[in-house]
């Protein structure tokens, strides 16, 4: 197996595998559903949007995209997830992140039923995660559940490993943290306070990289023969770099997630992955 971990192929297989699934679940009587909500024309959310659709029809999903006036009122953007929620045709709400400034985030996250929501960002979900059931209906968050699906086909081991996460924000950070515990890695989350960062990314197994900042993590940070999952997506110069310095870092790992092309197709594969689990728990 190649040293790079083709993250765009894998995604490409897991969608393929989703499409068989919903081949069934069509037969049995309706595709999954969902809506992508859409506020204002943030160009970073467009492409976004618009691969999350794609994805969904090349696969035979039903999806649809709400967009609304960067004016919509925050009573209204309630009210039409209110619709949604009701909708039994929708198994998966998405509201785009970020809204405007006159829209509390928090309150519309908490406004999608935490079983419509795909993006696992509902603090029921974020709850059920932290607090280890899996016996409720759960769903984690595209990006953390991505690089836990990377892991896993790649064959790699995390129980009883060493993993270092570099970034403890909520949505890749702290969930990570939580699906790799699960899987009974020795877990370290590094931030900007920690004191000697290179001393704790150099004795991990597995290091994941979600800060945000260009090439931070570089070769002489890891550990000969570690797995290094670059979730940095930083633009520099029209480029696109991840949080980990490549060429150096590829020299001491034994694998590793190249941006772009690693961690990123497998958020969108995953929020189909969710979607359709979805439709399992709703039925028909
Ligand atoms: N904006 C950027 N990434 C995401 C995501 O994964 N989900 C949502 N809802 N908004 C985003």
């Amino acid at each position: 197996m190649s040293k790079i971990i083709d993250g765009k192929q894998i995604a490409k297989n897991i969608r393929m595998e989703l499409k068989e699934e919903i081949t069934d679940l069509k037969e049995e009587g309706r595709a999954p559903g969902l809506t992508v909500v859409m506020v204002g024309n943030n160009p970073a959310s467009e492409t976004y949007v618009s691969m999350k659709e794609k994805a969904a029809l090349e696969i035979g999903m039903n999806s649809s995209l709400i967009k609304k006036e960067e004016d919509i009122s925050e009573k209204e953007l309630l009210d039409l997830i209110d619709d949604l929620n009701n909708d039994p045709d929708v198994d998966g709400i998405l509201v785009q992140l970020p809204l405007p400034d006159h829209i509390e985030e928090k309150k519309v996250i908490e406004s999608i039923v935490p079983d419509k929501d795909v993006d696992g960002f509902h603090p029921i979900n974020t709850g059920r995660l932290f607090s280890g059931q899996e016996d409720a209906l759960r769903y984690e968050a595209c990006t953390p559940l991505g690089i836990i699906r990377l892991l896993e086909r790649e064959g790699i081991e995390i129980d009883g490993k060493n993993a270092t996460i570099v970034g403890r924000s909520n949505i890749v950070g702290k969930p990570v943290a939580h699906l790799l515990l699960e899987r009974h890695a020795t877990v370290t989350i590094c931030h900007s306070h920690t004191k000697d960062l290179k001393a704790e990314t150099k004795r991990a197994d597995i290091v994941v990289a979600a800060v945000g900042r260009p090439e931070m993590i570089t070769g002489d940070m890891i550990k000969e023969g570690a797995v290094v999952i670059d979730v940095g997506i930083n633009r520099v110069d029209g480029k696109l770099l991840g949080d980990v310095e490549f060429d150096t870092a590829k020299e001491a790992a034994s694998k590793i997630t190249p941006v772009p092309g690693g961690v990123g197709p497998m958020t969108i594969a995953m929020l189909m992955e969710n979607t359709v689990k979805s439709r399992k728990y709703h039925g028909v």
